[in-house]
């Protein structure tokens, strides 16, 4: 009866100790205090040596279901503060979506390809294709079928990265039309080609090895310097100001004849005279002509037939001017402080 009481005083406090118990180490020494080899509870079995056979029963059961009443406590009270600790985790990691987000900021467009996406727009609403052609071209290309052989001095104007006696990083634009005109097969050709170029400079605040042109050429029955100019104006006025002029003055390339540099009335002053035009109130933007009938020749169109103009302009040039940019290098920087003064976002 005594050892009865004493076993239930042993649980007890056991049980109230589990009750206490708010972690898993605190568990463990309960676990090790009674229920370990030496813990209260196993020492308890050492009395059976003492007792009658009849006894051992009847006190094995009473120790064993202590054990197990313990235990069994003790399991259910892990449970629960293992449960309790990933609770408190989870709390602890938990995101709170109320909270402003980090602000990344978005690219913006460099002023050089709004620049360019206009020109393109512009000649589209006027039926051309955008055409892109390769930056490594044959000499053949570049220079050749473009009526620049081998020895002609218009090769010293611009001078070239070859790769090898054959091959170089394009120096125009141009090398783009006898490759249009290979695919169109001798059909008519309305296209703008649109593409960097690169000749060996020594890169100063309007010089680049590295620049970008747009060629464009048009080929078909009766098209003459009328349609040029028409064409260029519209360009101009659509580009520049609703009242740009264009003006003609005569020049030399060797695939155009005539060949013209192209100059538009000024559009900050309208002619009178500012620094962006330097006083003249003209700014030349272009180089063009009428395609030179060996150019139509070489590329299998018979210049009895058919006539064209081309024309090349800087694209660094025109975003120069129109955005005020007074160095070229600026564009092919890259600094975001740059590119961001020009536009807010970039679906403006
Ligand atoms: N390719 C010339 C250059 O880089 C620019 C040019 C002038 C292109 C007149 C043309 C043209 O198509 O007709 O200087």
């Amino acid at each position: 009866m005594e050892d009865n009481n004493n076993i239930e005083s042993i649980v007890n406090d056991a049980i109230e100790r589990v009750k206490n118990a708010d972690s898993i180490e605190k568990i463990n020494e309960i676990r090790n205090k009674f229920l370990s080899k030496k813990g209260i509870i196993s020492s308890l079995m050492l009395k059976m040596k003492e007792l009658a056979v009849e006894e051992k029963k009847r006190y094995g059961q009473i120790v064993n279901s202590a054990k197990k009443t313990v235990e069994d406590a003790l399991n259910n009270k892990l449970e629960e503060v293992k449960s309790l600790e990933i609770k408190k985790q989870l709390e602890k990691e938990s995101i709170d979506i109320t909270l402003p987000g980090k602000n990344y900021e978005s690219g913006k467009e460099n002023p050089f390809y709004k620049v360019l996406r206009e020109i393109e727009d512009i000649f589209i609403s006027m039926g051309y294709e955008v055409h892109d052609g390769p930056e490594i071209v044959t000499d053949e290309y570049n220079f050749e079928l473009v009526n620049i052989p081998k020895d002609h001095p218009a090769r010293d104007m611009q001078d070239s990265f070859y790769i090898n006696d054959n091959l170089l990083l394009r120096t125009q634009t141009s090398s783009m039309q006898p490759e249009i005109m290979r695919l169109a097969k001798g059909k008519p050709i309305k296209v703008i080609c649109p593409g960097k170029c690169y000749r060996r400079d020594d890169d100063d605040m309007t010089h680049s090895h590295q620049f970008a042109q747009v060629e464009g050429l048009v080929i078909d029955k009766n098209i003459n310097m009328a349609s040029l100019k028409g064409t260029l104006e519209l360009f101009a006025k659509q580009m520049f100001s609703k009242d740009s002029k264009v003006r003609f003055r005569s020049s030399y390339f060797p695939f155009t004849e005539p060949s013209v540099e192209v100059d538009i009335s000024c559009f900050k002053c309208h002619g009178k005279g500012c620094p962006t035009c330097k006083g003249s109130g003209w700014i030349e933007i272009l180089g063009a002509g009428m395609v030179h009938p060996n150019v139509l020749k070489m590329s299998g169109y018979d210049p009895e037939v058919y006539s064209g103009f081309a024309f090349g302009v800087g694209i660094d040039r025109v975003a120069m001017l129109r955005y005020g940019i007074d160095d070229i290098r600026r564009i092919y920087s890259n600094d975001v402080r740059f590119i961001k003064q020009f536009n807010k976002k970039i679906e403006d």
